[in-house]
């Protein structure tokens, strides 16, 4: 049976469980639209692999989600959207949406003193992408970048308030409270799920940009442009598909999204 475009589900993916960030904020804004998530277990981190593969990553990744009838693909990872958005874009014909841009968006809009840091993955750092993209939309603020990778290991172990995440936090921040910065980027889907941590090492008057909301408006914005949106009538039904060990995705998936959820393993 063909399916409206209207009723596709909207296809995320991102190296591991950082983008679930993005479908929290997603089912909190689209209540109606179903989502197909895909996390790839078994290659993450990304943050740490060359261009060259994360661009490879990246089209297994879209094609998997293209087998769940998705009408719009959100990359949930930042370091996919640095490296391999331009091509994915030039490659499939169905809309694709990063996270960096409005991230940098995000954080242009909240600095008074314009000084902004980004912290990420090695090589969302190396991309320069939130740097080009918040010059961008203001050439004189001053961008400051950390690369944090121990983090994501972190938040995948699920320790996201233990001592030990505390004190990498404080040794990697370091320079960035030199800095005088008002406004961070946490400039990594897993990263969200540090915020406490992270926000008691910088201070309360540093301001936290945790993109995953802005994405989330602009999907919304996106479907209704494009005539795209689920009117709804029935409650949503989500698909979670990873490439490996599905028990630790589904138990930290459980805490983040506060439901209990069924997870598949990718063909
Ligand atoms: N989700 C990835 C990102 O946002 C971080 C994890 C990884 O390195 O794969 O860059």
């Amino acid at each position: 049976m063909q399916i409206k475009e209207n009723e596709k589900a909207i296809g995320v993916f991102d190296s591991g469980l950082g983008g679930l960030t993005v479908v929290k904020e997603l089912m909190k804004t689209l209540p109606q639209e179903e989502i197909v998530y895909f996390g790839d277990t078994a290659r993450v981190p990304y943050g740490t692999k060359s261009k060259e593969s994360i661009i490879r990553f990246s089209k297994e990744n879209t094609e998997e989600l293209l087998k769940h009838n998705v009408k719009m693909i959100v990359v949930a990872c930042n370091s996919s959207s640095s490296y391999a958005l331009e091509e994915l874009k030039q490659n499939y014909s169905l809309p694709i949406m990063g996270v960096i841009t409005p991230g940098a968006r995000k954080a242009v809009q909240a600095t008074k003193n314009n000084r902004i840091g980004v912290i990420a993955t090695k090589a969302t750092i190396a991309s320069q992408e939130y740097t080009k993209n918040i010059n961008w939309f203001n050439s004189k603020v001053i961008v400051f970048s950390q690369a944090c990778p121990l983090f994501v290991p972190l938040v995948e172990e699920g320790w996201f308030d233990k001592k030990v995440t505390f004190h990498v936090a404080q040794e990697y921040l370091k320079d960035l409270k030199k800095a005088k910065i008002d406004t961070l980027i946490l400039g990594c889907t897993h990263y969200p799920l540090l915020k406490r941590t992270i926000g008691q090492v910088m201070g309360t008057k540093v301001k936290l940009i945790d993109s995953a909301a802005v994405v989330a408006q602009e999907v919304k914005d996106l479907l209704f442009k494009k005539g795209i949106n689920n009117p709804g009538g029935r409650k949503a039904q989500h698909k979670f598909i990873v490439s490996d060990r599905p028990q630790d995705f589904k138990k930290i998936a459980k805490t983040f999204l506060g439901q209990e959820i069924e997870i598949r393993i990718k063909e």
